[in-house]
């Protein structure tokens, strides 16, 4: 199979596959047009054709041929394999073998069962009380295929056969436990039964969860031949469709969660089973979209559950916001109290990682001194200062110190915070100018090269970073030389992610601009900022022009 992509890989140049939807224009060593994914004028959509990639800096699409296809051709990854091995005359080696039958076999094992589960909900009443009482109407329950495992032990096995199955097999899908020897026992009884889809849509494995208070809650299937709960995310299956379009992934905590925001018609939320998020986890989300908003508990251990999250996700180039639920509620416990509309308002008001800790702190604790003193160690081990600061500003209106005057408290904020934070997260300098040693881009340089790490301005200026003759001064050129090489790190970074990879220097050297003496980052000043670069440039060439033509 790894063969079979590189092959394919090597035979199909991006560039051709590309150009057959998108009109290419060189520039430089890559070539340029309008980007499909999103609406834009002036074209920020790259194909690099050495590296085998396209990435767009407007809308942050980035891929390979095989992501290409995935998305154009609203194809898994497999059908994009196949598609382009076509195209490439490359025949794929078939996945076979006993392996594969007995996978199969599983598959189908647990497929009756899914069917058998769901027959047995509508024969219990006390379970289809229960699934009612949780919300869960006839519409639902066909959707997600609800179903009950009943408590006779005998029921499953003896359907199973009656289908013409083997015992073994559904044994190797989680199942049955027990032997031949000495029989087979249902994994499952008594339990309202969530099958758990695949990407493909194949029924691999089941969440079963107590009726009532027996512990423990949820019992879910153990990792089989098809089975593996690191690579498996609930409800994507049914998230798929809505991925494709929005690229932008909900991922919550529990089955009745995902359930609850479909319903509410967030159609691209799924979630890991049983587990935290993993790097696994990460890789597979980073095919479906890339944006992630986390909906996660906001007490103690949701919150560090929301920050590992959100890390992992930017280590795999999937950027996040995490969602402020009300303190004490689930997605599926705010749908049912409040209804789908307060459950959309909060997936809206998603909040940065950093933000969102700093909001679930004043919900956890209130605007006392022990939530000033968390908040600060909070902002000290925050690695995008631009956005720190913004919000000591924000919060300082609100710090005791405000009544002795606002921009006092800002300042004596600023200075608490970064007595806490780790060396070379601090700020380097408060005021451009001040420490004359340090050598600055020139003004309209500092405009630019800020304007390159803001989401909404980095479209417009970021072709300039790399134009000939426009940003020269030595300290200009090296941070921009150092932003386009962490841009082109194969990741769809936002501005914050972009500064928190740069070196501890020249995030020293950004911070200096940053000061509030700079004036801030509008589309007029960039506009001012670029024609006096231009400006500048066309000078130097008549300048030289001139000096030559003196020689001669
Ligand atoms: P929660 O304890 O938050 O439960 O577990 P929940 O999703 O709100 O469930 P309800 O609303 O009480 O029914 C979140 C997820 O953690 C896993 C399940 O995947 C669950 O959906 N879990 C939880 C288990 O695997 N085992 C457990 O005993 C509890
Ligand atoms: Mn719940």
């Amino acid at each position: 199979m790894h063969d079979d992509v590189e092959l394919v890989r090597a035979r199909v140049d991006i560039f051709d596959l590309v150009g057959e939807r998108v009109q290419l224009k060189r520039s430089g060593s890559s070539w340029r047009g309008l980007c499909p994914f999103h609406m834009e004028k002036t074209p920020s959509f790259y194909v690099n054709p050495q590296r085998g990639r396209y990435t767009c800096f407007g809308c942050q699409a980035t891929g390979d041929i095989f992501d290409w296809v995935m998305r154009t051709e609203n194809l898994d990854f497999r059908g994009a394999l196949e598609m382009l091995a076509q195209r490439a005359g490359v025949t794929l080696s078939k996945r076979s073998g006993p392996e594969a039958d007995e996978a199969e076999r599983a598959v189908q094992a647990l497929e009756v069962a899914a069917r058998f589960f769901r027959s047995e909900l509508n024969l219990n009443a006390s379970a289809l009380d229960y699934v009612h009482s949780r919300g869960l109407d006839e519409a639902t329950i066909e959707e997600w295929e609800i179903g009950f495992a009943p408590e006779n032990p005998e029921a499953l096995p003896s359907h199973i056969r009656g289908e013409g199955l083997r015992l073994e097999d559904a044994m190797a899908a989680g199942l049955l436990s027990g032997s031949p020897m000495e029989g087979y026992r249902p994994f499952f009884r008594g339990r309202v039964m969530f099958p758990i889809r695949n990407d493909k849509g194949r029924v691999v494995a089941f969440g079963g969860r107590a009726m009532g208070d027996d512990q423990p809650k949820y019992v879910n299937s153990r990792d089989s031949i098809v089975f593996n709960k690191s690579l498996t995310l609930y409800g994507l299956h049914r998230a798929k469709k809505s991925l494709m379009e929005s690229r932008s992934i909900l991922i919550t905590e529990g089955y009745l969660d995902v359930i609850a925001c479909h319903k509410a018609g967030v159609q691209g939320a799924v979630a890991p089973l049983g587990t935290a998020m993993n790097e696994r986890h990460a890789e597979l989300i980073k095919r479906w979209a890339t944006q992630a908003t986390l909906l996660y508990d906001s007490d103690r251990a949701g919150r560090t559950a929301a920050r590992k999250a959100s890390s992992i996700l930017a280590a795999a180039g999937v950027s996040s916001r995490v969602a402020v639920l009300p303190l004490g509620s689930d997605p599926d416990s705010l749908f049912a109290t409040s209804g789908g509309a307060a459950l959309r308002e909060v997936v809206g008001n998603a909040v940065s990682p950093l933000r969102f800790e700093v909001l679930a702190l004043e919900q956890e604790l209130g605007l006392g001194d022990d939530y000033w003193r968390e908040a600060r160690a909070v902002l000290a081990q925050a690695t995008n200062y631009l956005e720190r600061d913004q919000i000591i500003a924000e919060l300082a209106a609100r710090h005791p110190t405000a009544r002795f005057g606002l921009q006092q408290a800002v300042e004596s904020f600023r200075r608490e915070v970064e007595a806490l934070s780790p060396r070379g997260r601090r700020r380097a300098a408060p005021r451009v100018g001040q420490d004359e040693e340090v050598a600055l881009p020139s003004a309209p340089e500092r405009m630019i090269l800020r304007a390159a790490l803001r989401d909404e301005h980095r479209a417009s200026v970021w072709s300039l970073l790399s134009e000939e003759g426009l940003v020269v001064s030595p300290p200009g050129r090296a941070l921009a030389a150092e932003i386009l090489d962490c841009a082109a790190a194969d990741r769809e970074l936002d501005g914050g992610e972009l500064l928190a990879l740069l070196s501890e220097a020249s995030r020293a050297a950004m911070a200096r601009l940053e000061s509030p003496s700079e004036g801030p980052v509008t589309e007029v000043a960039i506009h001012d900022s670029i024609k006096k670069l231009t400006g500048q440039r066309d000078l130097r060439a008549n300048r030289a022009a001139f000096e030559s033509g003196k020689e001669d």
